[in-house]
């Protein structure tokens, strides 16, 4: 070879193994490379044709990767107690696959109901594990919608009635959620609080109630839990649907709060090309069904961001930016997760996770009133009899999508029989039937009737009564797509629960629900202990706060009214709950192609109460509640010191700190939740009496003292000015309020802002 031929060779061959070594692993596939970069790579080599079908879903939960890059599809499950069973690739039906069975955590109420950020992290992380095992790339959950009426048939999936604490436990369960490569898709974003006419109800709402209330528990899964997906709710706010409103998703959710995620409709939450293509929206699930059941023939190529998107945008109707700024955000997404090969492997229905399972249920039990008869000492001989139905039902089944496969479930009568002996007694008491959305299995009278007389009959035996009733998953009750029609119990329970009371005075009555409802009996009952849907280790939780292994340290994350009328949204009549009926009003999600879905035949809606939501509304009217948010007892006692400021004054950079001794004064261990409000005395808008700004768990020995500090900063005074759009706070004095709940003040301070 000549020389100069050599040196030729030579360069080329270095220029070629450099090239090679550069191409070998394209950016996109780079695993040292920041996601963005790898994200813009991927991006640069994707058709027009790949980045649309990015946006809609290609089976009812996966939507499609990139597979001519490698790059894998999304698989989504609900959400958000536990993995949902395998559904059909394109129906409702279940899969019916063998391996699909997992631990079903307690539901989100239970989980509020501990005012305990630890047990949200322990959450998220056990959930996430069985995401991860089962393969599932977006969890749909956790919910945060706040809890406006008892009769939201969805409250149970919700973190309670106050944004601070549904903000405070929100952010652990995503952070440790998404640690195993399982993305949070946080719903339903926004204004989604109850469930009749949810596929149309135009809500009408102020600033100051949606930035108060509303949106600040999804701004802090956003900022602070950094959650990866958001799932667009199915009403209307201002009369654009949720999934694609332009103000909810462009101005607040990207602009205001900086989201780098992705907007997932929820099923059958799309109506609109244009608007899905403008405002907001990246992935849209479950068109032309309801979410649930109904089917229609169209294809995934029919979806509104699938063929009549590239149409438009390949006639230049909408911008092609729209298409990249969706799949930039939809490929992050999946780097984040599917494509994330640093992930655990996770695992499924392991001890820990009933471990799990069981101290979130253990913390999450309420107990609202006790004589003294609990907690009932199992070493004691007593003829026990335990009544009603959800002692023995299986509550993972019903309820809509939250509905769970469990591997196990203890119920409570198994429990309470492990823990007091095989020959406690049960009577049904009552019957409901199967779980269906929105219809009912009608159990005649004659049978609710010889059900309850034998049951009577049997508690005039027995030494003490466990009654084990509440609401179900069926329709109508705590139950997606229908809202409850009545605040009292159903099927007759009210009646039941009166007649026990009458023949035996150690009638303890521990409810199951995931809503608030009349107690017409509890003057006449020694003890009421309120249970949430615990899911597999329902009963074990139950059992042992019962028997006092347990002591209950759950309090109420939302307020039990007396009566329906003494909560904000129903004081004002039908045009605030449930909305004035349109000519097109219907429960329906979806709009089957060419339905009318023109705004002014939709049901409409005015949140007259406004910022007066739950324990807000009791304050400034007044109107005691029957148990108040934050109300919970145990089986010891807790004493309150005087509390003590760092200084009176807080400046508008600075910070005071709080302290407060409480102190056990009781002969058990026991925890307790130590909850600070605070009260503007004076401002220019009108404010709640008092707002829950900080609170903490605290464990005591029986003696114990221990001393809570909390500290607060300007920003914990401020409310949000509609007539100046931000967050402001005015000098002048506020009130630190210090108790056991929201009406159980021990202890109050003032200072000043200046
Ligand atoms: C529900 C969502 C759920 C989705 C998928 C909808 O009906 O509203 O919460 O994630 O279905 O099952």
């Amino acid at each position: 070879m000549q020389i100069k031929q050599f040196f030729l060779f030579a360069a080329m061959s270095t220029s070629l193994l450099s090239l090679a070594s550069n191409n070998d692993i394209p950016v996109y596939l780079d695993k040292g490379k920041p996601i963005d970069e790898r994200v813009e790579d991927a991006l640069s080599r994707m058709t027009l044709e790949e980045k649309v079908a990015l946006c809609h879903a290609q089976g009812k939960f996966s939507s499609p990767g990139v597979s001519r890059l490698g790059i894998p599809e999304l698989w989504m499950s609900d959400g958000p107690h536990g993995v949902r069973a395998e559904i059909n690739w394109n129906d409702w039906g279940y899969a019916n696959w063998t391996n699909d069975s997992i631990t079903a955590f307690p539901a989100l109420t239970a989980l509020a109901a501990t005012w305990n950020p630890e047990m949200a992290a322990i959450y998220g992380k056990n959930v996430g594990e069985e995401a991860r095992y089962r393969e599932k790339d977006v969890l749909l959950g956790p919910g945060v919608n706040i809890y406006r009426t008892p009769l939201n048939g969805r409250n149970f999936e919700y973190m309670g009635e106050d944004p601070y604490l549904a903000g405070e436990m929100v952010v652990p369960y995503i952070q440790e959620l998404q640690k195993n490569g399982v993305a949070a898709c946080v719903k339903h974003f926004a204004l989604n609080n109850q469930e009749k006419w949810r596929g149309n109800i135009n809500v009408k709402v102020s600033d100051r109630a949606l930035y108060e209330i509303y949106l600040p528990a999804f701004k802090r899964a956003v900022q602070d839990g950094k959650a990866w997906s958001i799932m667009g709710a199915y009403n209307k706010v201002w009369d654009e649907h949720c999934c694609h409103n332009s103000r909810l998703l462009n101005d607040i959710l990207r602009s205001e709060w900086g989201f780098d995620g992705v907007v997932v409709t929820d099923w059958g939450g799309a109506h609109d090309t244009r608007q899905a293509a403008l405002n907001g929206l990246d992935i849209e699930m479950g068109s032309f069904t309801n979410g649930l059941t109904s089917e229609s023939d169209f294809g995934y190529n029919d979806y509104y961001l699938a063929d009549p998107y590239l149409d438009m945008i390949k006639r230049g109707e909408v911008p092609a930016s729209t298409v990249d700024d969706k799949a930039r955000r939809i490929l992050r997404l999946i780097f984040r997760t599917s494509m994330n090969t640093d992930k655990p492997f996770g695992s499924v229905a392991t001890p820990e996770h009933y471990a799990a399972a069981k101290q979130i249920g253990d913390e999450a039990i309420v107990l609202l009133k006790n004589n003294g008869i609990l907690p009932l000492d199992p070493a004691q001989q007593r003829n026990i009899l335990v009544v009603g139905e959800n002692a023995i039902r299986p509550l993972n089944q019903g309820g809509g999508s939250s509905e769970l496969k469990v591997k196990d479930m203890f119920t409570p009568l198994d429990a309470i029989r492990a823990t007091y002996g095989n020959d406690v007694k049960f009577a049904e008491g009552y019957r409901t039937g199967r779980p269906m959305y929105d219809a009912e299995d009608i159990i005649p009278d004659a049978i609710l009737d010889s059900l309850r007389s034998e049951a009577v009959a049997m508690a005039k035996n027995a030494d003490a009564v466990i009654y084990i009733g509440g609401l179900n998953k069926n329709g109508f009750q705590d139950c997606e797509s229908t809202d409850r029609r009545e605040y009292n119990l159903p099927w007759s329970q009210d009646k039941l629960i009166e007649e026990l009371a009458a023949v035996n005075p150690n009638l303890i009555v521990a409810n199951i629900s995931g809503n608030a409802y009349a107690m017409p009996w509890l003057d006449k009952v020694p003890a009421v202990l309120q249970s949430w849907y615990l899911g597999t280790m329902l009963g074990p939780s139950m059992a042992d706060v019962i028997s006092g292994r347990v002591n209950p340290s759950g309090k109420l994350p939302f307020s039990f009214p007396k009566k329906l009328e003494d909560n904000g949204a129903h004081h004002f009549g039908e045009v605030s709950y449930p909305g004035i009926e349109g000519t097109s009003a219907g429960n329906a999600v979806a709009d089957l192609k060419g339905a009318d879905v023109s705004a002014g035949n939709d049901p409409r809606q005015e949140y007259l109460e406004d910022i007066f939501v739950g324990y807000r509304w009791h304050d400034v009217k007044k109107i005691p509640a029957l148990f108040p948010f934050g109300y919970g007892l145990s089986y010891t006692t807790f004493d309150y010191g005087k509390a003590t400021l760092s200084s009176k004054e807080i400046s508008a950079d600075g910070s005071i700190t709080i302290t407060v001794p409480v102190t056990n004064t009781g002969n058990v261990e026991g925890k307790e939740i130590v909850q600070l409000y605070i009260q503007d005395e004076k401002s220019s808008l009108p404010r709640p009496i008092k707002e829950l700004k900080r609170f903490k768990k605290i464990t005591l020995a029986p003696g114990q003292t221990k001393e809570v500090t909390f500290t607060i900063t300007p920003q914990d005074l401020k409310f949000f000015d509609d007539t100046k759009h931000e967050w402001i706070v005015e000098p002048g004095k506020f009130k630190a309020m210090i108790g056991a709940s929201s009406t159980d003040i021990r202890t109050t301070l003032q200072f000043a802002y200046k």
